[in-house]
């Protein structure tokens, strides 16, 4: 089948499900036409541990995904998490050549910038511009054409560890899928529930997957942090499995149905009946007992959060607030709970303004798969194609990485 220059796929290989997300530009925007997931049991913590198990689950998801669409994948834009992931802030400075800044100026500033000492195992994945100093005149978002003598640039930088990149590559190829693109989880998250008015003013978009919660903090429409916890869902109900002695499948369910990450949602005289197991009869628990123990994980992931925050010298600039996406959002009270903790407004982040099958992704589950897509549109969309037209290959998936910078600076303003 031809390839169509319309169609963008985004490849969310989760911890605890595999999706793939195809979508059509349409006028404009983009109508979401095939969706396929399957469950997950290849990664830890959001880093793939087993290839065969990934491959066989992506294969599923990708299959379903094209049969809904009647369109085969070729290539698509795929997530990374994991808690190898770094993000930091870094500042580069050029003298400009001819008294008035040019593209060439730009990049040999972000070069300047990205000039860091990495670990020798990491690999450069984001190099997203917050904004340009020409001379004493801070705070300028292009300054392409401006007169001055001295260019400097503020970026935020992401890293991962070079194997955990390559072997995701690997499972997408094996699968069939060449990879456009290795994009940070929560950034691809942030692209499908988050509006630019709270980019603008400074939001924190909080993903609270199976085996990651990925965080990344916007202020004046900027990345100005990012940052992964090893920790969500699956510890949440590794814990009520724990507390209440049942098996993890069970846990799992009794979490889903009636798992609350506030305590105090359930009134004392609340019972809830747990399943035997081994032929034992079903027994009565409290549901309090089972709030206590979702809060005491939940609260612990949401502190984490807001002490990191706290460390970065970043609660002053999240002015509109928290946003809690992926399947643990899901748990009743997460809203209240993060309200306490961070003492700020806090909505769940369900995927926005997309058209077509509109039902299907309206849960956080499909945030990051969704943020792909709307990612790969806005880059094909802005970005000088022929940039991104020779593909990483399994060996090297960031071959192309060095011809960015100029590209990232029309992107991102
Ligand atoms: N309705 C629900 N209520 C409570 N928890 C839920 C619900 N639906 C999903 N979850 C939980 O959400 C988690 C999965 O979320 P998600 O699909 O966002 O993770 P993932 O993308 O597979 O993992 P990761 O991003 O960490 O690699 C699981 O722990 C699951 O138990
Ligand atoms: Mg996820």
């Amino acid at each position: 089948m031809e390839k169509n220059d319309n169609i963008f796929v985004g490849l969310d290989v989760g911890t605890t499900k595999v999706c793939a997300i195809v979508a059509e530009a349409k006028g404009g925007s983009l109508e979401i036409i095939g969706v396929g997931a399957s469950g997950s049991v290849g990664l830890k913590n959001g880093v793939v541990v087993n290839i065969e198990n990934t491959v066989e689950s992506i294969t599923k998801a990708v299959e379903d995904a094209e049969l809904m669409a009647g369109y085969q994948i070729q290539d698509a834009y795929v997530g990374i998490a994991g808690s190898h992931i770094r993000g930091f802030n870094s500042r580069g400075i050029v003298a400009v050549k001819s008294r008035e800044v040019t593209q060439q100026d730009v990049d040999r500033v972000i070069s300047a910038a990205k000039t860091i000492s990495i670990p020798i195992d990491h690999e450069v994945i984001h190099v997203m511009p917050q904004g340009f100093t020409v001379d004493d005149q801070d705070d300028i978002k292009n300054p392409i054409g401006m007169s001055g003598l001295r260019l400097e640039a503020n970026v935020h930088i992401v890293t991962a560890s070079s194997i955990a990149a390559q072997n995701i590559v690997k499972c997408a190829n094996k699968s069939g899928i060449d990879v456009s693109e290795i994009v940070l989880e929560q950034i691809a998250s942030s692209e499908a529930v988050l509006t630019e008015d709270e980019k603008e003013l400074g939001v924190a978009l909080i993903d609270i997957g199976g085996g990651t919660t990925d965080v990344a903090i916007f202020h004046r429409g900027n990345i100005v942090h990012t940052f992964v916890i090893p920790k969500g869902g699956q510890s949440v109900t590794s814990d009520v499995s724990k507390g209440t002695t049942t098996i993890p499948q069970e846990a799992e369910k009794i979490k889903i149905k009636f798992g609350i990450a506030k305590e105090s949602l359930a009134s004392k005289d609340e019972i809830i009946e747990i399943p035997g197991f081994g032929g034992r009869p079903p027994r009565p628990i409290s549901r309090q007992l089972l709030g206590n123990i979702i809060e005491q994980r939940m609260a612990e992931i949401f502190t984490w959060i807001r002490k990191n925050i706290e460390k970065n010298g970043l609660e002053s600039k999240i002015l509109s607030g928290y946003v809690v996406t992926g399947g643990a959002a899901l748990i009743e009270g997460s809203v209240e709970l993060a309200v306490e903790i961070f003492n700020a407004p806090v909505r769940i982040g369900y995927p926005l303004n997309f058209g077509g099958l509109t039902d299907v992704i309206s849960s956080p589950i499909y945030s990051t798969g969704v943020g792909l897509v709307k990612y790969a549109y806005k880059n094909r969309n802005e970005l000088n194609k022929k940039a991104f037209s020779s593909k990483r290959s399994p060996d090297n998936p960031f071959a192309t990485i060095k011809n960015w910078f100029s590209d990232l600076i029309e992107y991102f303003f």
